[in-house]
Protein backbone atom coordinates (compact mmCIF):
# COMPACT_ATOMS: atom_id res chain seq x y z
CA UNK A 1 0.00 0.00 0.00
CA UNK A 2 1.35 3.21 -1.21
CA UNK A 3 0.13 6.73 -1.37
CA UNK A 4 0.85 10.10 -2.89
CA UNK A 5 2.33 12.91 -0.38
CA UNK A 6 -1.31 15.72 -0.80
CA UNK A 7 0.86 18.76 -1.31
CA UNK A 8 -1.20 21.25 -2.05
CA UNK A 9 -3.31 20.21 0.77
CA UNK A 10 -0.72 20.27 3.17
CA UNK A 11 0.82 24.04 2.07
CA UNK A 12 -3.00 24.87 3.07
CA UNK A 13 -2.77 23.05 6.00
CA UNK A 14 0.72 24.87 7.03
CA UNK A 15 -1.05 28.28 6.49
CA UNK A 16 -3.62 27.15 8.54
CA UNK A 17 -1.43 26.36 11.37
CA UNK A 18 0.77 29.67 10.95
CA UNK A 19 -2.67 31.57 11.44
CA UNK A 20 -3.75 29.63 14.52
CA UNK A 21 -0.17 29.96 15.55
CA UNK A 22 -0.25 34.00 15.16
CA UNK A 23 -3.57 34.05 17.06
CA UNK A 24 -3.41 30.85 19.23
CA UNK A 25 -6.66 30.05 18.09
CA UNK A 26 -6.74 26.79 16.73
CA UNK A 27 -10.54 26.06 15.86
CA UNK A 28 -9.95 26.08 12.00
CA UNK A 29 -7.74 22.45 12.77
CA UNK A 30 -8.21 19.27 12.93
CA UNK A 31 -6.49 17.56 15.87
CA UNK A 32 -5.93 13.88 15.45
CA UNK A 33 -4.03 13.43 18.54
CA UNK A 34 -2.05 15.08 21.05
CA UNK A 35 1.37 13.25 22.18
CA UNK A 36 3.63 14.63 24.11
CA UNK A 37 5.87 16.31 21.63
CA UNK A 38 3.96 16.54 18.21
CA UNK A 39 0.68 17.82 17.52
CA UNK A 40 -0.51 15.67 14.62
CA UNK A 41 -3.66 16.91 12.82
CA UNK A 42 -5.89 15.56 10.55
CA UNK A 43 -6.02 16.60 7.06
CA UNK A 44 -9.03 15.67 4.74
CA UNK A 45 -8.55 15.54 0.75
CA UNK A 46 -10.15 13.86 -2.13
CA UNK A 47 -7.62 11.47 -2.20
CA UNK A 48 -8.37 10.08 1.32
CA UNK A 49 -7.37 11.51 4.85
CA UNK A 50 -4.28 12.49 6.23
CA UNK A 51 -1.88 12.05 9.55
CA UNK A 52 0.03 15.11 9.12
CA UNK A 53 2.68 15.71 11.92
CA UNK A 54 4.04 18.86 12.06
CA UNK A 55 7.51 18.98 13.56
CA UNK A 56 9.90 21.94 15.19
CA UNK A 57 11.30 24.58 12.50
CA UNK A 58 14.27 23.25 11.55
CA UNK A 59 16.98 26.55 11.40
CA UNK A 60 18.32 24.95 8.36
CA UNK A 61 18.39 22.84 5.15
CA UNK A 62 21.31 20.47 6.50
CA UNK A 63 19.10 19.93 10.01
CA UNK A 64 16.09 18.87 7.99
CA UNK A 65 17.86 16.73 5.87
CA UNK A 66 19.31 14.78 8.81
CA UNK A 67 15.94 14.25 10.14
CA UNK A 68 14.75 12.95 7.22
CA UNK A 69 17.31 10.73 6.64
CA UNK A 70 16.99 9.47 10.25
CA UNK A 71 13.26 8.89 10.22
CA UNK A 72 13.97 6.98 7.30
CA UNK A 73 16.65 4.79 8.81
CA UNK A 74 14.55 4.10 12.21
CA UNK A 75 11.74 2.56 9.81
CA UNK A 76 14.29 0.89 8.23
CA UNK A 77 15.51 -0.90 11.18
CA UNK A 78 11.91 -1.23 12.74
CA UNK A 79 11.06 -2.94 10.20
CA UNK A 80 13.95 -5.59 10.05
CA UNK A 81 13.74 -5.81 13.68
CA UNK A 82 9.82 -6.94 13.02
CA UNK A 83 8.07 -3.55 13.65
CA UNK A 84 5.85 -2.60 10.73
CA UNK A 85 5.76 0.97 10.85
CA UNK A 86 2.61 2.66 9.08
CA UNK A 87 4.21 4.24 5.76
CA UNK A 88 5.33 7.90 6.31
CA UNK A 89 6.54 10.56 3.74
CA UNK A 90 8.26 13.61 4.77
CA UNK A 91 6.54 16.86 3.23
CA UNK A 92 8.86 20.26 3.60
CA UNK A 93 8.22 24.06 2.48
CA UNK A 94 11.57 26.16 2.64
CA UNK A 95 11.02 29.62 5.13
CA UNK A 96 13.23 32.81 5.03
CA UNK A 97 16.53 32.67 6.16
CA UNK A 98 17.08 29.05 5.41
CA UNK A 99 14.70 27.67 7.99
CA UNK A 100 12.07 25.05 6.82
CA UNK A 101 9.44 23.73 8.40
CA UNK A 102 8.35 20.09 8.21
CA UNK A 103 5.88 17.29 8.59
CA UNK A 104 5.91 13.62 8.36
CA UNK A 105 2.87 12.67 6.61
CA UNK A 106 1.11 9.26 6.93
CA UNK A 107 -2.60 8.14 5.65
CA UNK A 108 -4.94 8.44 8.68
CA UNK A 109 -5.56 4.63 9.96
CA UNK A 110 -8.97 4.14 11.49
CA UNK A 111 -9.00 5.61 14.72
CA UNK A 112 -11.34 2.97 16.42
CA UNK A 113 -8.25 0.52 15.67
CA UNK A 114 -6.08 2.68 18.25
CA UNK A 115 -4.76 0.33 20.54
CA UNK A 116 -5.39 2.12 23.37
CA UNK A 117 -8.88 2.22 22.56
CA UNK A 118 -9.25 -1.36 21.59
CA UNK A 119 -8.07 -2.15 25.44
CA UNK A 120 -11.05 -0.15 25.97
CA UNK A 121 -13.72 -1.78 23.87
CA UNK A 122 -12.01 -4.83 22.27
CA UNK A 123 -12.95 -7.72 25.54
CA UNK A 124 -10.05 -9.46 27.32
CA UNK A 125 -9.09 -12.35 25.03
CA UNK A 126 -8.39 -8.94 22.59
CA UNK A 127 -6.48 -7.50 25.34
CA UNK A 128 -4.10 -10.72 26.15
CA UNK A 129 -3.22 -11.06 22.56
CA UNK A 130 -2.61 -7.91 21.99
CA UNK A 131 -0.18 -7.99 24.97
CA UNK A 132 1.75 -11.10 24.10
CA UNK A 133 1.93 -9.78 20.48
CA UNK A 134 3.26 -6.44 22.08
CA UNK A 135 5.65 -7.98 24.00
CA UNK A 136 6.72 -10.12 21.05
CA UNK A 137 8.24 -6.66 19.46
CA UNK A 138 9.73 -5.37 22.00
CA UNK A 139 12.06 -8.07 22.58
CA UNK A 140 12.67 -8.50 19.30
CA UNK A 141 13.41 -5.04 18.56
CA UNK A 142 14.61 -3.32 20.79
CA UNK A 143 18.31 -2.77 21.95
CA UNK A 144 20.44 -0.42 23.66
CA UNK A 145 20.94 1.64 20.43
CA UNK A 146 17.53 0.66 18.87
CA UNK A 147 14.25 2.58 20.89
CA UNK A 148 11.11 2.14 21.26
CA UNK A 149 7.87 4.64 22.74
CA UNK A 150 6.03 1.61 22.91
CA UNK A 151 3.25 2.90 24.37
CA UNK A 152 -0.49 1.66 23.39
CA UNK A 153 -1.60 5.14 21.91
CA UNK A 154 1.36 4.52 19.35
CA UNK A 155 0.27 1.27 17.69
CA UNK A 156 -2.88 0.48 15.31
CA UNK A 157 -4.27 -2.81 14.82
CA UNK A 158 -5.01 -2.88 10.93
CA UNK A 159 -6.46 -6.37 9.99
CA UNK A 160 -4.84 -8.12 12.51
CA UNK A 161 -1.67 -6.49 12.55
CA UNK A 162 -0.18 -4.46 14.76
CA UNK A 163 1.27 -1.34 13.01
CA UNK A 164 3.66 1.47 15.08
CA UNK A 165 2.47 5.03 14.59
CA UNK A 166 4.99 6.45 16.07
CA UNK A 167 8.61 7.84 14.00
CA UNK A 168 8.18 11.42 14.25
CA UNK A 169 10.97 11.42 17.21
CA UNK A 170 13.58 8.32 15.94
CA UNK A 171 15.01 6.63 19.19
CA UNK A 172 18.31 5.40 17.97
CA UNK A 173 22.05 6.24 19.68
CA UNK A 174 25.15 5.64 18.41
CA UNK A 175 28.18 3.49 20.64
CA UNK A 176 28.19 6.20 23.43
CA UNK A 177 24.68 6.52 24.38
CA UNK A 178 24.37 9.40 22.59
CA UNK A 179 20.63 10.28 20.80
CA UNK A 180 21.14 10.34 17.25
CA UNK A 181 18.08 12.88 17.36
CA UNK A 182 18.62 16.31 17.22
CA UNK A 183 17.69 17.00 20.93
CA UNK A 184 18.10 20.37 21.20
CA UNK A 185 16.04 20.86 18.35
CA UNK A 186 13.05 18.63 19.69
CA UNK A 187 13.68 20.68 23.12
CA UNK A 188 13.56 23.95 21.34
CA UNK A 189 9.69 23.89 22.71
CA UNK A 190 10.71 24.08 26.17
CA UNK A 191 11.52 27.66 28.22
CA UNK A 192 14.88 29.31 27.39
CA UNK A 193 15.49 29.69 30.97
CA UNK A 194 15.43 25.99 31.83
CA UNK A 195 15.91 24.78 28.04
CA UNK A 196 19.69 23.76 28.96
CA UNK A 197 19.28 22.55 32.31
CA UNK A 198 16.29 20.41 31.23
CA UNK A 199 17.74 19.14 28.49
CA UNK A 200 21.37 18.10 30.53
CA UNK A 201 19.69 16.74 33.43
CA UNK A 202 16.50 14.66 31.77
CA UNK A 203 17.48 14.25 28.49
CA UNK A 204 19.42 10.54 29.21
CA UNK A 205 16.92 9.88 31.92
CA UNK A 206 13.74 10.99 29.68
CA UNK A 207 15.10 8.50 26.97
CA UNK A 208 16.90 5.62 28.69
CA UNK A 209 13.63 3.77 29.18
CA UNK A 210 13.28 3.36 25.76
CA UNK A 211 16.44 1.27 24.96
CA UNK A 212 15.33 -1.64 27.34
CA UNK A 213 12.96 -3.95 26.74
CA UNK A 214 11.87 -3.85 30.47
CA UNK A 215 12.23 -0.26 30.54
CA UNK A 216 9.69 -0.34 27.21
CA UNK A 217 7.03 -2.28 29.13
CA UNK A 218 7.04 -0.40 32.48
CA UNK A 219 6.54 2.65 30.48
CA UNK A 220 3.53 0.86 28.52
CA UNK A 221 2.17 -0.26 31.75
CA UNK A 222 2.69 3.14 33.49
CA UNK A 223 0.69 4.78 30.70
CA UNK A 224 -2.37 2.32 31.66
CA UNK A 225 -2.79 4.65 34.82
CA UNK A 226 -2.74 7.81 32.63
CA UNK A 227 -5.34 5.82 29.92
CA UNK A 228 -7.38 5.26 33.04
CA UNK A 229 -6.73 1.22 32.02
CA UNK A 230 -5.27 0.47 36.25
CA UNK A 231 -7.30 -2.44 35.99
CA UNK A 232 -5.24 -4.18 33.35
CA UNK A 233 -2.03 -3.71 34.97
CA UNK A 234 -1.67 -6.93 37.22
CA UNK A 235 -3.21 -9.30 34.34
CA UNK A 236 -0.31 -7.60 32.54
CA UNK A 237 2.29 -7.75 35.25
CA UNK A 238 1.93 -11.73 35.75
CA UNK A 239 1.96 -12.00 31.34
CA UNK A 240 5.21 -9.95 31.22
CA UNK A 241 6.62 -11.27 34.97
CA UNK A 242 7.09 -14.90 32.61
CA UNK A 243 9.01 -12.91 30.32
CA UNK A 244 11.59 -11.02 31.29
CA UNK A 245 14.28 -11.50 33.85
CA UNK A 246 14.07 -8.75 36.31
CA UNK A 247 9.89 -8.86 36.51
CA UNK A 248 7.56 -6.22 37.28
CA UNK A 249 5.76 -5.03 40.52
CA UNK A 250 2.64 -3.15 40.12
CA UNK A 251 4.15 -0.34 43.36
CA UNK A 252 7.00 -0.56 41.09
CA UNK A 253 4.53 1.02 38.36
CA UNK A 254 2.08 3.21 40.08
CA UNK A 255 5.93 4.95 41.68
CA UNK A 256 6.77 5.06 38.01
CA UNK A 257 4.34 6.71 36.95
CA UNK A 258 3.85 9.08 39.52
CA UNK A 259 7.31 10.34 38.54
CA UNK A 260 6.52 10.55 34.80
CA UNK A 261 3.25 12.09 34.86
CA UNK A 262 5.08 14.77 37.51
CA UNK A 263 7.94 15.45 35.36
CA UNK A 264 5.43 16.09 31.85
CA UNK A 265 2.89 18.15 34.25
CA UNK A 266 6.01 20.24 34.50
CA UNK A 267 7.66 20.65 31.17
CA UNK A 268 3.76 21.40 29.54
CA UNK A 269 3.05 24.11 32.45
CA UNK A 270 6.33 25.58 31.56
CA UNK A 271 5.47 25.60 28.06
CA UNK A 272 2.28 27.19 28.36
CA UNK A 273 4.14 29.78 30.84
CA UNK A 274 6.52 30.42 27.74
CA UNK A 275 3.77 30.99 25.11
CA UNK A 276 2.20 33.77 27.43
CA UNK A 277 5.72 35.32 27.67
CA UNK A 278 5.95 35.20 23.58
CA UNK A 279 2.34 36.12 22.94
CA UNK A 280 1.77 39.00 25.58
CA UNK A 281 4.97 40.26 26.28
CA UNK A 282 7.02 39.78 23.15
CA UNK A 283 4.44 40.16 21.42
CA UNK A 284 5.50 36.98 18.84
CA UNK A 285 4.21 34.05 17.85
CA UNK A 286 4.50 31.27 19.94
CA UNK A 287 6.52 28.82 17.29
CA UNK A 288 4.56 25.62 18.94
CA UNK A 289 0.99 24.58 18.95
CA UNK A 290 0.63 23.10 22.70
CA UNK A 291 -1.90 20.84 23.83
CA UNK A 292 -4.96 21.48 25.44
CA UNK A 293 -4.87 19.98 29.46
CA UNK A 294 -3.93 16.27 29.51
CA UNK A 295 -5.71 14.66 32.31
CA UNK A 296 -3.36 12.40 34.32
N1 LIG B 1 -1.55 7.51 10.94
C1 LIG B 1 -2.40 7.82 11.91
N2 LIG B 1 -3.72 7.57 11.77
C2 LIG B 1 -4.61 7.89 12.74
N3 LIG B 1 -4.27 8.48 13.91
C3 LIG B 1 -2.97 8.76 14.13
C4 LIG B 1 -1.97 8.44 13.14
N4 LIG B 1 -0.79 8.82 13.63
C5 LIG B 1 -1.03 9.35 14.85
N5 LIG B 1 -2.34 9.31 15.16
C6 LIG B 1 -2.96 9.82 16.40
O1 LIG B 1 -2.16 10.84 16.96
C7 LIG B 1 -1.59 10.43 18.22
C8 LIG B 1 -0.16 10.94 18.36
O2 LIG B 1 0.63 10.47 17.28
P1 LIG B 1 2.13 10.02 17.43
O3 LIG B 1 2.67 9.69 16.10
O4 LIG B 1 2.20 8.96 18.49
O5 LIG B 1 2.86 11.37 17.92
P2 LIG B 1 3.47 11.81 19.32
O6 LIG B 1 4.94 11.81 19.10
O7 LIG B 1 2.94 13.18 19.50
O8 LIG B 1 3.03 10.84 20.36
C9 LIG B 1 -1.71 8.92 18.20
O9 LIG B 1 -1.77 8.41 19.50
C10 LIG B 1 -3.02 8.71 17.45
O10 LIG B 1 -4.11 8.97 18.29
MG1 LIG C 1 2.86 8.87 20.44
Amino acid sequence: MTFAIPADAIDTLEDEVTRALRTTDDRAITILGYGEVTLVLLLETDSGAFACKRLPVFPSRERLDRHSALVDDYITRLDKGGVEVAETRMWHRPLPGGRSVAYCVQEALPADRLCSRLLRTAGDAWCEGFFERFLDRVEAAVTPRLGLDGQASNWIDVDGELVYLDVTTPLMRDGHERELLDVPLFFTSLPWLVRDVVRMAMTKSIFDKFYSPRGVVLDFLGNLHKERLDHLIPRFVEQAGARLDQPLGTEEIAAYYRDDARMWELIQRLRRADRFVHNKVLRRPYPFLLPHRVAR
